[in-house]
């Protein structure tokens, strides 16, 4: 995992929840939070993961059991933070799931459909409901999900992990409205494809492709050249979003896509399909 370099701590002293914190962006966001002095709890349901990098990051970092399809789990996750550190300033509600690369609506089975939306939207139903519960009193705080892409352009994600992010965009919208009234800021982070996650890895043509190859062919595929979208650059969103930086940030789905979700690139497909060759 790349190492950020840091020069004003931006989380000093906050007390930050990230769920799905043990690989992947959530990971690379309790390494770049921690690094900026929050106090960070990792939640998730892979405990040898979390607790290594509780381990390699040391005081600050705490591991707790917790699956975010259990409201029982987040409710008591969030109470043995509040019980540990007093507070409650930032919950990110990362944890997700796919269910399979992309299918027919044909093949589609309600079974794909209730889990990933018991995790990816359940999960941060249940995040926003209890850390709002502990926010509101303080009046003020910062909720923040994951979402994705494919909650501005279609065509690359399975119906029901689209509808689920897509609903956790609404859902993002209706709090940032409700909990604005108390001080507490809404927002998303929608990332496009990013390499070397578990979730890439299992996308239509990249599985079980080496990581170097998948990287290769997913900077092919984005938009914006040059570049491969890594954790580490939605961990930096994350941060900006979490920091009183953004304090007058609420009811935003960033991407993080490269343009990918504002390009059309099928008149340029036809254009040289016509013989006219790309400038
Ligand atoms: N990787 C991508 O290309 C990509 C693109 C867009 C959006 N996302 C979203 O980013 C988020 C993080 O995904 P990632 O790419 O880091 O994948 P990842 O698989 O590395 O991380 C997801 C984490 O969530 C945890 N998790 C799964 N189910 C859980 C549950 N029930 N309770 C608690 N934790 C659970 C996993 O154990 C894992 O540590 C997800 O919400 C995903 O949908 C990922």
């Amino acid at each position: 995992m790349a190492s950020f370099q840091t020069t004003h701590r931006r989380l000093e002293s906050k007390v930050v929840i990230i769920t799905g914190g043990a690989s992947g962006i959530g990971a690379s966001s309790a390494t770049l939070f921690w690094e900026h002095g929050a106090f960070v709890v990792i939640a998730d349901i892979r405990d040898e993961l979390g607790q290594a990098l509780v381990g390699k990051l040391g005081k600050r970092a705490s591991y707790v059991h917790c699956d975010v399809s259990k409201e029982g789990d987040i409710s008591s996750l969030v109470d043995t933070t509040v019980a540990k550190h007093g507070k409650l300033d930032v919950m990110y509600n990362n944890a997700g799931v796919v269910d399979r690369p992309w299918s027919s609506i044909l093949e589609s089975i309600k079974a794909d459909m209730d889990r990933v939306v018991g995790v990816n939207l359940y999960g941060a139903f249940y995040g926003a409901k209890h850390a709002a519960r502990v926010m509101v009193p303080r009046r003020g705080g910062c909720i923040l999900f994951t979402t994705s892409s494919c909650t501005a352009i279609s065509g690359f994600a399975s119906h029901p992990y689209m509808a689920s992010k897509c609903a956790i965009v609404g859902m993002a919208k209706s709090l940032a409205g409700e909990l604005g009234q108390h001080g507490i800021r809404v927002n998303c982070i929608s990332p496009h494809a990013v390499a070397g996650t578990r979730i890439s890895s299992e996308m239509k043509g990249l599985e079980g492709m080496p990581a170097e190859a998948s990287k290769e062919a997913l900077g092919e595929m984005g938009n914006l050249k040059g570049q491969v979208l890594e954790p580490e650059s939605i961990a930096q969103a994350a941060l900006f979003l979490a920091s009183d930086e953004a304090n007058y940030v609420s009811g935003l789905n960033l991407l993080v896509d490269g343009g990918f979700s504002v390009v059309n690139p099928s008149l340029m497909i036809a254009a040289m399909g016509m013989g006219h060759p790309r400038q």
